[in-house]
């Protein structure tokens, strides 16, 4: 689907995508390459990154592969200077890199729970740590007149309680805890706006895949489909670049409206007449009669 956003939104712009060589990562790795940026994708896996870098390259983008667990710090700062060395600074940091796996919570040990809380909260905390002094207003190879912005790929599982998803909950509660805190840290003291996306159910996904393994019923489905990486990629770019440059601190859900949907108990027509038939009884009933008793 074409972009409804202008092809040069993010003209000189460079971004390091944590995951971002597969799923979603590299989707919004493509999106904001088309716009503008330069893209640094980061991951475990050397014949990944690498050929993520080569298919943006074949599109057009600047880009180069970045191998680096978010799990080890020194591969975050390994890769961060690595990233400003071959562009020169840095002005966006997508923390999408994420670990999952559906386990019922009494069969998860804490060294599974603290291994997703590694890779997806303290990962996403240390990546922006290291990624500070370059990102904020008059940082490394920036100017003073602003500084940049940090994207959190989020969930929304523990909005309510997600079934088998314990640690990836727990987890991901403490990525928009992190994003609300940077926020007002950072975006006080350094000009750098930090949100997060918090995706529903994408198609073609490794999280879909792993998490709905026998997919989703898209009738309950407020919007009666499941959503593109390409959706996300979208609100990416919204708050990557201007469009979303008063926005600091708020998790974008993009999920069609699924994490409030609930099954239909009553049909439309039967509602209209229950509540007519209750205000008729109302109406009618003598001054006096308390209406638990009509
Ligand atoms: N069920 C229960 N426990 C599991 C598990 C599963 N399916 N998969 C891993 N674990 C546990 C392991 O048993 C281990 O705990 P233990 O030492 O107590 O036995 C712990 O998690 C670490 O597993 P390990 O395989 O060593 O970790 P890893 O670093 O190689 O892999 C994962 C990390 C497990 C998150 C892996 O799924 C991964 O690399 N995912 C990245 C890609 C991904 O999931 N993307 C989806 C995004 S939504």
């Amino acid at each position: 689907m074409e972009s409804p956003f202008k092809g040069d939104i993010l003209k000189g712009k460079v971004a390091l995508l944590t995951g971002g060589g597969s799923g979603i990562g590299y989707e919004i790795s493509v999106q904001l390459g088309k716009h503008g940026a330069s893209i640094a994708v980061m991951g475990r896996r050397k014949n990944v990154v690498d050929a993520a870098a080569a298919a943006l390259r074949s599109q057009g983008i600047k880009a180069v592969g970045l191998v680096g667990d978010v799990r080890k710090q020194d591969d975050a700062v390994r890769v961060l200077e690595s990233t400003v060395k071959e562009f020169g600074k840095l002005d966006i940091l997508v923390n999408a890199a994420a670990g999952n796996f559906l386990v019922p919570a009494e069969d998860l040990s804490p060294n599974g729970f603290r291994t997703v809380i590694d890779i997806d909260s303290v990962g996403t905390f240390t990546m922006c740590r290291e990624a500070l002094k370059y990102l904020k207003k008059g940082g490394t190879g920036k100017d003073s007149s602003s500084g940049g912005v940090i994207i959190n790929i989020s969930a929304t599982l523990h909005y309510t309680a997600t079934w088998y998803q314990i640690h990836v909950s727990a987890a991901k509660a403490a990525v928009d805890s992190i994003t609300r805190s940077l926020a007002l840290e950072w975006g006080t003291d350094y000009d750098i706006r930090v949100n997060g996306i918090a995706p529903g159910p994408i198609n073609d996904t490794t999280g879909a895949n792993k998490l709905v393994p026998e997919g989703l019923s898209v009738e309950t489905e407020p919007l009666f489909k499941l959503g593109e990486k390409w959706d996300i990629a979208m609100a990416a770019l919204y708050l990557a670049s201007d469009a979303g440059k008063y926005i600091n601190g708020t998790t974008m859900v993009v999920d069609g409206g699924l994490w409030l949907s609930r099954p239909r108990h009553l049909s439309k027509e039967a509602v209209k007449q229950l509540s007519r038939a209750v205000e008729k009884r109302s109406r009618d009933a003598p001054v006096g009669i308390p209406k638990s008793k009509l």
